[in-house]
């Protein structure tokens, strides 16, 4: 059955005070929007409409992709005038499923009892909630049938009472859709076309109309401001946790962790507090990441353990690596098993050999290193020359004394010592010592000086 979803998403969102469209604001670091397109592709339609209005322009730029099709809704006129504009986009025949921009957890599960089954039926999504403010009402009849939507602005005293709402969430027979929209008036407390408005036409024309409960109710909360929003990324937030913690990942406090993206894990791998995963991050096993890492596009080898406070962006790491303290890892860099990084140290677009050790204070930019090599603490590789960037090179069993500078492009050969203090601007052949240092003097009977006192 041809299936067509349309997501509306021209509202401004003035609550959430922003000059970014509502649907464009980051849940787990991914736009509102961009969350609804996840559980609407998961249905593979025959066709994705959004409706643009407010931010239409930024909104088409974030969400551009072959598989949708933007219309726009200038002005705003209401839910029923938003669909209208879509109606020409519809693929003719089997099912249209109206999603909101704004509703980021709903998931395709909840979705398909609406998307399939018979054709020929009118089906809204519903929800009990403990604080329908705002909503629009399910009344129905006494023998519990779904008559009307009231919104709650033209909602009656008894009305205001009813639990039931509607997420605003609806499939319809495509066949059926342009005759009732085309019959929608704006006499209501709003002046707006309200789609909620189809349902008695429906009724009328002798169309089953179904209400679907929804139990989880986080799915279907819209984001009207920042607070809403907040809450929603706690609620995604908990759901990704109990996946992992269901998983046999060690969460220390599955409320103070965050993934933004896709995170993997392989079997006893701990996390403690703070860490903060984007993009996609792969943890092997056994691996433990202490508190307050941030890791973007980064895989980490069985073993490995992160001390706390660390900064990696795309990056592979090894096995058995232990890496932090405050260590920043940047992109382009990969460290071989059994490496060793330590307190602020940073590494760029570097390849680190086997079992070498950089354990304090360093900056190692553009550089190949090899295998068990010791960089003493304040080591520079001087890799950028005010124009270019230029590559350092050390090979296996170099050992690099304390307070070294690499003036790239600069190659040492294995085996080599760089004395404390040296400035490398020549290829240091292997196993040699290599030292540039000023000779030290002595002043016998020096004096510091005095302050000098103060006249007056
Ligand atoms: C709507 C429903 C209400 C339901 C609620 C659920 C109607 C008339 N009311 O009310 O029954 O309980 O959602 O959250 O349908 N939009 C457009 N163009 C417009 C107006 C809205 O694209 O002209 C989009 C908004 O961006 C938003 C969605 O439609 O994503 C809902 O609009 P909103 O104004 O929030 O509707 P509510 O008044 O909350
Ligand atoms: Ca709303």
């Amino acid at each position: 059955m041809t299936l067509n979803i349309v997501i509306l998403a021209a509202g401004q969102g003035k609550r959430m005070v922003s000059d970014l469209p509502k649907v464009l604001h980051p849940l787990a670091g991914r736009p509102l929007l961009a969350h609804v397109l996840d559980a609407a592709r998961a249905l593979s339609p025959a066709r994705i409409i959004v409706v643009t209005g407010h931010g239409a322009e930024q909104v088409r730029k974030a969400a551009a992709a072959p598989d949708i099709v933007f219309v726009n809704q200038q002005p705003q006129h209401g839910t029923g005038h938003a669909v209208q504009q879509a109606q020409e986009q519809l693929l003719p025949g089997g099912r249209t499923l109206v999603l909101l921009g704004d509703v980021p957890l709903i998931q395709a599960e909840t979705l398909r009892p609406l998307a399939e089954g018979a054709a020929d039926r009118v089906c809204m999504l519903t929800a009990m909630v403990d604080d329908a403010d705002g909503y629009g009402r399910v009344v129905r009849d006494a023998g519990k049938q779904v008559q009307c939507v009231v919104e709650h602005k033209d909602a009656s005293r008894a009305q205001l009472e009813i639990r039931e709402i509607n997420t605003g969430i609806f499939a319809y027979p495509t066949a059926r859709l342009a005759g009732w929209l085309d019959r929608l008036d704006n006499n209501n407390a709003q002046g707006e076309y309200y789609l909620t408005d189809v349902l008695p036409m429906a009724l009328k024309d002798h169309v089953n109309v179904e209400a679907v409960a929804c139990a989880d109710v986080t799915q279907v909360q819209g984001v009207n401001n920042r607070a809403q929003l907040a809450q929603l990324e706690r609620a995604h937030q908990q759901r990704i946790a109990q996946r992992l913690l269901d998983g046999g990942v060690a969460l220390i406090d599955p409320a103070r962790f965050d993934v933004r993206g896709d995170l993997q894990c392989g079997t006893d791998v701990i996390i403690d507090v703070g860490c903060i995963f984007e993009g996609k991050v792969k943890l092997g096993n056994g691996v433990r990441i202490g508190a307050y890492n941030v890791l973007r596009d980064v895989d980490i080898a069985a073993g490995t353990e992160l001390l706390p406070f660390n900064h990696i962006t795309q990056a592979a790491i090894g096995s058995n690596c232990i890496v932090g303290p405050y260590t920043r890892i940047r992109p382009g860099t990969t460290l071989a098993d059994e490496v060793h990084l330590g307190n602020f140290v940073e590494v760029k677009a570097s390849q680190v050999g086997y079992g070498t050790k950089a354990s304090h204070l360093s900056y190692i930019g553009d550089t190949t290193l090899g295998s068990r090599v010791n960089v003493g603490a304040g080591t520079i590789t001087c890799n950028y020359d005010g124009a270019n960037k230029h590559r350092t090179v050390i090979e296996d069993d170099v050992f690099i004394g304390s307070d070294t500078q690499f003036i790239a492009p600069v190659t040492v050969r294995r085996g080599a010592t760089i004395a404390a203090g040296t400035t490398v601007t020549r290829e240091v052949a292997a196993d040699v010592l290599a030292i540039s240092r000023v000779k030290q003097v002595v002043i016998e009977g020096w004096k510091r000086p005095v302050k000098s006192k103060k006249e007056g």
